[in-house]
């Protein structure tokens, strides 16, 4: 990671988000926490995190975690020594499902004699977060990363965290409890021990725009997963880009991304392969106003790889694989001795897009540069938009895309398929 992070500040980045790096058996790749406060010796030790720490400081980046507080892994020493720490049952309460197996969420524990609740996989054992015990180490444990330069937290499941107490049928009972706001007016108080304050972030994962509404009283940032999944028509994002512009508080600021680590990427799921196409989905998330998120490989076009099935790693039914295949930095992948996961497709790479001044590499580095030139934070439709072209304003200038594959006029000017201009 240090070895490139020239190529993150070239870029423009502020902020590098690591998805989990801490000891984990890897039943979910990390997301299945069996220590807190160290770094997975696959990734080095606390004094190499230090070191990323203060390198990416020196290129003017800052490293954000990710935070996983719905559940740990059951190799976590409390799950053995602290089982008051988890949601326990003498039976199985209610119908909740893991998002794993489609299973139920209750698993039996012979030892104990009872049934503890997985939303995910049985491995990863949700806590119970109505136990300020539970409260307490988290708040130790966040202090833990600010105290080494963590200036951000993606947190994993935001809208999980709290069960309802009486274990109620229903998925509206194990998610979207309105508690959890709770836990995160908490750990802004933690946070703000801390100048700067450390950004809290939430995979607020949600198909309704209106459940986003009550995560924005605590949360810096909520991940906006309508807009991710939507098709990249003007249809289906422009309500969901207005709706967020306005609803908004003030005080916040929306959060784009259109890949990350569960989803296809956007290269692939948003653009099918099409280059011109990818751009314009850069084009978008880059001059919304707010923070826009990059997931490795978008600033190339990089899309879903190949994977076999006798190399899928995944336990998620689909496999999450296919958009978790390496970066590929060169044209002949030489970096790459044995990764995780196969690296085939080596067309689209940084080294061949270094180089020429159409690519989406140098596309990508001229939206970040261009998005810092907004003179303010708004947005407003434009009324030139019709049925094919957005057009958008952005302080003083007028963002447009041609959101289709065919030519268009607009203004008087005839846009090519997907061409995107700042005017
Ligand atoms: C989040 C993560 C995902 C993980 C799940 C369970 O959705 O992004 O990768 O599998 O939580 O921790």
């Amino acid at each position: 990671m240090r070895a490139h992070l020239a190529h993150l500040a070239s870029l423009g980045v502020d902020a590098l988000w690591l998805s989990p790096i801490h000891p984990s058996p890897n039943v979910d790749w990390g997301y299945d926490v069996a220590d807190y406060r160290e770094v997975h010796s696959d990734y080095g030790t606390l004094a190499d995190y230090d070191a990323l720490v203060a390198e990416a400081r020196g290129h003017g980046i800052e490293v954000w975690l990710d935070l996983v507080p719905n559940h740990t892994s059951d190799k976590h020493a409390w799950f053995t020594e602290r089982p008051e720490y988890y949601v326990w049952s003498d039976d199985v309460p209610n119908d909740w499902k893991s998002v794993f197996t489609g299973g139920s969420a209750w698993e039996y524990d012979a030892d104990r004699k009872r049934y503890y609740l997985h939303q995910f996989a049985p491995q990863q054992p949700d806590l119970d977060w109505w136990n300020p015990d539970v409260r307490d180490e988290f708040d130790g444990i966040l202090r833990f990363w600010f105290d080494r330069g963590v200036r951000g937290l993606r947190i994993d499941v935001a809208h999980g965290l709290i069960k309802d107490r009486e274990l109620r049928d229903g998925d509206e009972y194990l998610r979207l409890r309105p508690e959890v706001h709770d836990i995160y007016a908490r750990w802004q108080e933690v946070a703000a021990e801390y100048d700067p304050k450390p950004v809290l972030m939430g995979e607020t994962y949600m198909n309704d725009l209106d459940e986003l509404r009550p995560y924005w009283q605590h949360l810096d940032l909520a991940q906006n997963f309508p807009f991710a999944n939507a098709e990249f028509t003007l249809s289906e994002l422009r309500p969901i880009v207005e709706w967020t512009m306005a609803e908004l508080p003030r005080d916040r600021q929306a959060c784009w991304f259109a890949s990350n680590h569960d989803h296809s990427r956007m290269a692939t799921r948003w653009a099918h392969g099409n280059i011109d196409k990818h751009k314009a989905g850069l084009f978008l998330l880059l001059t919304l106003p707010g923070t826009a998120i990059l997931y490795q490989g978008d600033e190339i076009g990089l899309e879903d790889g190949p994977v076999p099935a006798d190399r899928i790693l995944d336990l998620a039914t689909p496999s999450r694989d296919y958009e978790r295949t390496p970066m590929p930095w060169t044209r002949d992948g030489r970096e790459w001795q044995d990764p995780w996961l196969p690296l085939t497709d080596t067309s689209r790479n940084v080294e061949d897009q270094e180089d020429d001044p159409n690519s989406i590499l140098n596309w990508t580095r001229h939206l970040i540069q261009e998005r810092k030139t907004f003179s303010d934070d708004t947005y407003a439709t434009d009324e030139s938009t019709n049925q094919w072209v957005w057009a958008y304003r952005r302080g003083d200038k007028t963002c447009v895309i041609n959101m289709t594959a065919a030519r268009r006029l607009w203004n008087g000017r005839v846009l090519l398929p997907w061409e995107c201009l700042i005017l």
